[in-house]
């Protein structure tokens, strides 16, 4: 909390979750606690296999915690039924993969109207929001591509613009420069950046990248469950 009484954006209460297989049981997040300003962008860092990805998907409803309480916005994500959290994500909630996951029988204009459709968006609306999402993309010639007939990096600048095409509130991106070289990587960041801010949103992004993470407002690690404070110089 900021201390002044306001709440923040998102709030994770004593989040815990653990998986069952047989007989063993794992403990991944463990009565973890943290906030995230509106408007921040948070970079998360930590080992392979810490609970990276199984916090991003719970904090997008996703999965569930085996206990403990989330609120984005003022809403209560774990006091939702299994429909309204799925509206609840449809309408206020991006996500950016590391594999662009794209729907390959869409083109590109397709895929951007996909989130439009599913919220409802006009015609006219959409129209005009595609446009600006062309625009911002930068992929002239390519409207009506296919995701086989784009580079990795130009299918992950698809995939941003069809994550932030909504405005949803908040932006969940799971090492979305991993499977990128250098440059597309830089070139996807610029744009999930500058998309993000324009949008005025908030954003989770999991990197494991000391430079990905410099771009962000805050970095955090996860580590023993937990959300501690990043130490300098930490690469993972
Ligand atoms: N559905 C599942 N059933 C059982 N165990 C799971 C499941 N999903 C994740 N795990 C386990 O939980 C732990 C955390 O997995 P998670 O994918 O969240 O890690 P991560 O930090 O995202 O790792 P990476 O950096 O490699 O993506 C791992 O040990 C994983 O094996
Ligand atoms: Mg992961």
């Amino acid at each position: 909390m900021s201390g002044n009484g306001a709440e923040a954006f998102l709030n994770l209460h004593n989040i815990s979750r653990c998986y069952r297989q047989g007989d063993s049981r794992q403990q991944v997040l463990h009565d973890l606690n943290g906030t995230i300003q509106r408007g921040e962008i948070l970079a998360l860092l930590g080992r392979s296999g810490c609970g990276k990805s199984t916090l991003l998907n719970i904090i997008g409803g996703i999965d569930q915690p085996t206990s403990g309480s989330i609120r984005i916005d003022g809403v209560d994500l774990t006091g939702l039924d299994e429909h309204s959290r799925t509206m609840f994500r449809r309408h206020h909630i991006g996500f950016v993969y590391q594999f662009f996951n794209l729907l390959p029988t869409l083109n590109v204009v397709d895929n951007l109207l996909l989130p439009l459709e599913l919220n409802g968006w006009s015609k006219e609306q959409s129209r005009q929001r595609i446009q600006e999402l062309l625009e911002a993309i930068e992929l002239p010639g390519h409207d009506t591509s296919y995701p086989d007939q784009l580079s990795g990096g130009e299918q992950q600048r698809v995939a941003v613009a069809r994550a932030l095409a909504h405005r949803p509130k908040l932006i969940l991106a799971d090492e979305p420069t991993g499977n990128l070289d250098a440059q597309s990587g830089k070139s996807v960041l610029n744009l999930l950046e500058r998309m993000v801010r324009e949008e005025n949103s908030t954003m989770v992004l999991v990197t494991h990248s000391q430079a990905v993470a410099s771009r962000a407002d805050r970095t955090l690690t996860l580590a023993d469950g937990k959300l501690q404070p990043a130490s300098v110089g930490m690469l993972w």
